[in-house]
């Protein structure tokens, strides 16, 4: 398995291009099979999620071709409506082609997502959505079979579950909806960035919606959809990660170039408090830090606050803040696996339920240390850059499920970083 390899202390500076957001690609991929028309992507990131995706797309019987960040999908006329276990466990996101299949050909079957290393991650919402349009739905050795007989017809859904809103279970329904007899109302969406995306995409495609962006979106079904073309929103995610990496490290002077910094203000606003500058710049923003780092109070929460997504990267950073900081994790309480590996490079991070109480240090230590998931291995990139020594992390095959060759992009602003093939 490769590795990755980061001599740390060295101050960052220039300038690195965000990539398009994974997980706006992802649902905007399955939202290309509700037309039989050709769909052109722009800004596909070139990452493990997407290849898994494609082979998705392939599987249920669409041509796909990829290169250059430009994705093509020929659905057909005819879709096969099964997507199966070896495909859709290796990522969450892949069961959000049941809306699609079920819109389009009257039926979905789709392997459960199954568990995730960050904790439990249910379905309940998607179902209950899919219900609520007219699906009848079973649950038999481990697949979601989905069938609408006499077509989708509208219907009022109330996404909010014990966390808040749902992202894929909102996009889920909303494809489905597109497709629906009648007028659907999604009650306590998702405002996520990336659900505007895939609304934007499917307005383009002939959809009618409203209130996307919103808590409440409206949507008029419409017999039929067309192929369109789309280019996919920046990365909020990884242009939160390079901002962290251009805080970590005093002395650092770094310019996110190709973000959307009002996807990002919850982090901008922790960024500033903490005292790293942040400059917003016409495509992008500058991010300087020179001083002493002040400690955090963080919670996560849906859009627009704090991303859970971040919260492993700005734990990292708050490893090296003198003073305790507080982190709580209110969408995965139990999404804490770096904690252990962070403290092997010498931080001091306690776990008290679902926060971490930060007693943040001068220094980390290099170490070799493990990814759990995709995030944390971006936050052990990070710690790595900051940490005295090296730093050796393994198993990153979690990191190039979302990240485009970070390591590159990380070497551009001069830090000292490798991939070790194995
Ligand atoms: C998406 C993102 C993921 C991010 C997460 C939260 C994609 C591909 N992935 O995942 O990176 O971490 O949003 O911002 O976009 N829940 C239920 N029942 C359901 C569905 C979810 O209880 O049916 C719970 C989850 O366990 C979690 C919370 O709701 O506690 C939010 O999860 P959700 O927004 O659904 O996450 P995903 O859409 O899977």
């Amino acid at each position: 398995m490769d590795k990755i390899v980061v001599e740390g202390g060295k101050k960052l500076k220039g300038e690195v291009r965000v990539s398009g957001a994974k997980n706006a690609t992802l649902p905007i991929m399955a939202a290309a099979l509700l037309t039989d028309e050709p769909s052109r992507i722009e800004n596909v990131p070139d990452v493990q999620d997407v290849a898994t995706m494609l082979k998705i797309l392939s599987f249920l019987g669409a041509k796909v071709d990829y290169s250059d960040h430009v994705l093509e999908i020929k659905p057909g006329r005819k879709l096969n409506a099964f997507a199966p276990y070896h495909l859709v466990s290796t990522m969450r996101a892949s069961f959000c082609v049941l809306g699609p299949t079920l819109a389009r050909c009257g039926r979905g079957e789709v392997s459960l997502p199954g568990g995730c290393v960050i904790g439990a991650r249910p379905i309940d919402l998607h179902l209950k959505g899919l219900e609520t349009l007219g699906a009848s739905i079973t649950i038999d050795h481990g697949y979601v079979r989905a069938q609408s007989k006499n077509g989708l017809r509208g219907g009022v859904v109330y996404l909010g579950g014990k966390f808040g809103s749902s992202v894929l279970a909102t996009a889920n329904v909303l494809m489905a909806a597109t497709l629906a007899r009648g007028r659907t109302y999604i009650e306590c969406a998702a405002c996520e960035p990336e659900v505007v995306d895939l609304a934007d995409f499917l307005v383009k495609m002939g959809a009618k919606i409203k209130g996307q962006g919103s808590h409440l979106i409206e949507i008029e079904g419409v017999r039929k959809l067309r192929g369109v073309q789309h280019t996919v929103i920046p990365d909020r995610i990884e242009a939160g990660t390079f901002m962290v990496a251009g805080a970590i490290v005093k002395g650092s002077d770094v310019v996110v170039r190709g973000c959307d910094l009002d996807h990002s203000r919850a982090l901008v606003d922790k960024l500033t408090q903490a005292g790293v500058v942040v400059q917003r710049m016409e495509s992008g923003a500058r991010i300087r830090r020179n001083g002493t780092l002040r400690p955090e109070d963080i919670t996560t929460h849906p859009y627009p606050g704090f991303p859970t997504d971040l919260q492993a990267q700005m734990m990292a950073l708050l490893t090296v803040t003198p003073g305790i900081s507080v982190i709580t994790e209110k969408i995965y309480p139990d999404r804490f696996m770096h904690v252990s590996e962070l403290n092997r490079m010498g931080s001091r991070i306690f776990l008290e339920g679902s926060s971490a109480i930060v007693h943040g240090a001068r220094r980390l230590s290099g170490a070799p240390v493990m990814a759990s998931d995709l995030r944390a291995s971006a936050a052990l990139i990070l710690a790595g850059l900051a940490a005295e020594g090296t730093t050796e992390i393994q198993r990153i095959y979690h990191l190039d499920r979302g990240y485009e060759r970070i390591e590159e992009k990380l070497s551009l602003l001069g830090a000292n970083i490798k991939r070790v093939k194995a």
